[in-house]
C-alpha cells in the first residue's frame, strides 16, 4: 500500500501554539444528555466487513446487531455506519441510488430499526453516513437530469458544454477526479459533460439549486425520525465548485514540471473544487434541521481533510452553529512519529478551534491502518502509543473497527483480486483501499468467525487472523484489545482523562511526547509516550504548572514496564507509554 501516493487522504503540515482550555462535560446518555458526544468514543463500522449473519460473504445489519454487546464492553458511545443505502456498489455504498431505504444485501428497514433499538438499549448511538456531494448515476434524480436539458431536474447536477478546440470536443476544463483522469464525463443524450469529483458513476449534485438542498434536508429529517444519533457528512468540503469553471494550476514537481499522479495524469490543484466558503451556508442549514429534535442532540461530523487549523476552525461555524465535530486529520495522518509535529498539532487542536471539541482520528476505510506507523518492528507498542494519543487526549475519539485488536493492512497482491476500482485504475502504484477493509477477525476458526464455514467472503480473510482475533485477545491480558478496553475505560471514568484540561509538558524533549491532564476536582494525570525505538528516561518538573507533588500512582503502562514512584524518574521502553496519577 502506497501511503504517500494517496495525496487526497494525506496531509503533512506544520502548526504551532500553546496553552490549554478548560475541560468539557463528559459522555452521558445520548438520548438525554446534550453533551453525550463530547469526550466520547465513536467507532466506525464498515458494514460489509463487520459480521455476516446470513452467509453470503458480506457483512450486514443483523450481524452488527449481534455484536453490540462486544461494542458495549469496549466502551463505544456511538457507531458510524459507512453507507448502507441501496447502491450499485461501484464505490461500495458511496454511490447512493436511494437515500431513504436499505440495500437488501445489508438487510431491511426493519433490521435497521432493530439495530437502532438494540443499540439504544446499550446506550450506543447510530450515526449514518450522509453523502451529499454526489449520487449514483443510477439514482432517479440523475437519470431524469440526464434525460434532456429541459426536464425538471435538468439543473440538479453540474452540467457544462464542451469546449471546442480545433473542431474537437474537449472537457470544459482540466479538473481531475480524485479517483483518476478527467472529472468530466460526456453524456451523449444531453450533448454535455457532467462533473464528477469521484468515480464517473458518482455525478456531483448542484448545491446552488435550492431544490437539491431541500431534497437532502428531507433525507436528513427522515433518518432523524428513525432515531439516529448523528450524521457523518461525506466529502463535505467539496459541495461547491468555482463558478468561473476556469482551469486549475498544475502541481509542479521539484524539476518544475507537472507532477504525474498514480493514475498517470498531470496532477492539478483543487482550489476551485474544494473548501469553497459557500459550504458554510449549507452547514448552518443542516445544523438547523438537526436541531429540530425536541431535546435529543443529533451531531454533525464532517469528513474534513483540511490543511490548516484555521480552515478546520471555520467548519465549526463563526457562531459555532455548523459542524459539531469536523474531523481533525492533521494529527492522526502525520504518518510518522515526529514528536515536534505531534506536539504542535495537538496544541493547535487545544487552542485553535475556539474552545470547540476536537475530533481525533487515525484510521478509516480510506487509508492504510495504523500499522502504517510501524517503522522498525514493535507493532503492538506502536499501536499502544497511537491509542494513548487518541484516547488520553482531550478529544472525542474516532476509531475504526479492528484497530482495537491490531488488525493489519492487507492489500491485494494481484491486480485481478482488487475490488476497489481505484486500485484497478491505479495499479500497481495505487492498490486501492481493500487492504483496510478486510473482514473483522473474531476468532481463529473458519472465516475468522466473520462468515460461516465454507463461504467465500467478499474480501479474503487476512492470514493474520490466527493470532490477531477477538477471542484470542480476550484471553490474553497483555493484548491490544485489553489495552484499548482499559484506556477507553479511563477516558470515560477518570476525572482527569475524561475531560481534564490539557497542557503539553517537557516541550523540548525530542523523543517523548508528554502532556498533563487536570480535572476541576484537583486530580492530575500525566501521560508520556516514547515515540522512538530506544529506551528513554524522563523527569518532570511541574512547578511552573503549580504542581509540587511528585508521587505517582500508575493508571496504565505498557507491558513489562516497572512502576515509577516519582515524577523525577520514569523509564520508558521502546515506544513505551506511561499514564499516572500525580499525588
Ligand atoms: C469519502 C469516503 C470515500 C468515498 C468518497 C466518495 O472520501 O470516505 O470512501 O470513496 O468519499 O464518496
Ligand atoms: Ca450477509
Amino acid at each position: 500500500m502506497n501511503v504517500v501516493s494517496r495525496a487526497f487522504f494525506s496531509l503533512f503540515l506544520v502548526f504551532a501554539s500553546s496553552a490549554s482550555l478548560l475541560g468539557q462535560p463528559s459522555a452521558g446518555s445520548f438520548q438525554t444528555d446534550p453533551n453525550w458526544w463530547k469526550n466520547a468514543v465513536l467507532y466506525e463500522i464498515y458494514p460489509r466487513s463487520f459480521q455476516d449473519s446470513n452467509g453470503d460473504g458480506i457483512g450486514d445489519l443483523n450481524g452488527i446487531t449481534s455484536r453490540l454487546d462486544y461494542l458495549q464492553t469496549l466502551g463505544v458511545n456511538a457507531i458510524w455506519l459507512s453507507p448502507i443505502y441501496p447502491s450499485p456498489q461501484v464505490d461500495f455504498g458511496y454511490d447512493i441510488s436511494d437515500y431513504t431505504a436499505i440495500d437488501p444485501q445489508y438487510g431491511t428497514m426493519a433490521d435497521f430499526d432493530r439495530l437502532v433499538a438494540q443499540a439504544h438499549k446499550r446506550n450506543i448511538g447510530v450515526i449514518m453516513d450522509l453523502v451529499l456531494n454526489h449520487t449514483s448515476d443510477k439514482h432517479p434524480w440523475f437519470k431524469e437530469s440526464a434525460g434532456s436539458r429541459t426536464n425538471p431536474k435538468a439543473d440538479w447536477y453540474v452540467w457544462r458544454d464542451a469546449k471546442m478546440v480545433n473542431g474537437h470536443r474537449e472537457p470544459p476544463n482540466n479538473w481531475l477526479s480524485l479517483f483518476g483522469h478527467s472529472a468530466w464525463q460526456w453524456d451523449p443524450v444531453r450533448q454535455q459533460y457532467y462533473y464528477h469529483r469521484f468515480y464517473i458513476q458518482q455525478p456531483d449534485l448542484n448545491w446552488n439549486n435550492p431544490a437539491v438542498r431541500k431534497a437532502m434536508y428531507d433525507v436528513e429529517r427522515f433518518w432523524i425520525q428513525r432515531g439516529v444519533a448523528g450524521f457523518r457528512l461525506d466529502a463535505i468540503t467539496s459541495l461547491f465548485e468555482d463558478p468561473t469553471f476556469s482551469n486549475e494550476d498544475y502541481v509542479l514537481g521539484p524539476d518544475g514540471k507537472p507532477e504525474i499522479n498514480a493514475y498517470g495524469d498531470k496532477e492539478v490543484e483543487t482550489n476551485k473544487t474544494d473548501n469553497l466558503p459557500e459550504v458554510n451556508n449549507v452547514l448552518r442549514e443542516l445544523r438547523h434541521v438537526a436541531d429540530q429534535t425536541q431535546g435529543r442532540k443529533v451531531i454533525l461530523i464532517g469528513e474534513t481533510y483540511l490543511e490548516s487549523i484555521a480552515d478546520l476552525r471555520k467548519m465549526y461555524g463563526q457562531h459555532n452553529d455548523e459542524l459539531d465535530l469536523p474531523m481533525d486529520m492533521q494529527i492522526g495522518f502525520i504518518n510518522r512519529f515526529d514528536v515536534n509535529l505531534f506536539r504542535k498539532r495537538i496544541n493547535e487542536a487545544e487552542t485553535g478551534i475556539g474552545g470547540n471539541m476536537p475530533l481525533f482520528v487515525f484510521d478509516n476505510h480510506d487509508n492504510p491502518r495504523w500499522d502504517r506507523y510501524i517503522g522498525t518492528g514493535h507493532k503492538d507498542d506502536v499501536g499502544r502509543v497511537i491509542a494513548a494519543v487518541l484516547f488520553a487526549s482531550r478529544d472525542t475519539a474516532l476509531m475504526y473497527y479492528g484497530d482495537e485488536i491490531g488488525m493489519v493492512t492487507t492489500p491485494p497482491t494481484r491486480k485481478e483480486d482488487v475490488r476497489d476500482p481505484i486500485g484497478i485504475t491505479g495499479w500497481p502504484k495505487e492498490k486501492g483501499r481493500d487492504g483496510e477493509r478486510t473482514p473483522m477477525q473474531w476468532n481463529d476458526g473458519p472465516n475468522a468467525g466473520f462468515s460461516p464455514p465454507g463461504v467465500t467472503t467478499w474480501l479474503p480473510i487476512p492470514p493474520s487472523y490466527k493470532q490477531i482475533n477477538v477471542t484470542a485477545e480476550e484471553h490474553e491480558p497483555s493484548s491490544m484489545l485489553h489495552w484499548y478496553q482499559q484506556i477507553i475505560a479511563l477516558k470515560k471514568q477518570d476525572p482527569a482523562l475524561r475531560d481534564g484540561a490539557e497542557t503539553m509538558v517537557n516541550t523540548g524533549d525530542q523523543h517523548v511526547l508528554s502532556w498533563l491532564r487536570r480535572a476541576t476536582n484537583g486530580e492530575d494525570a500525566i501521560v508520556a509516550c516514547n515515540l522512538t525505538d530506544q529506551p528513554q528516561t524522563i523527569s518532570f518538573d511541574l512547578s511552573a504548572q503549580g504542581i509540587r507533588n511528585t508521587r505517582l500512582t500508575t493508571l496504565m503502562k505498557t507491558p513489562g514496564a516497572t512502576d515509577p514512584t516519582s515524577l523525577r524518574s520514569i523509564q520508558l521502553g521502546p515506544y513505551g507509554v506511561y499514564i499516572g496519577r500525580i499525588q
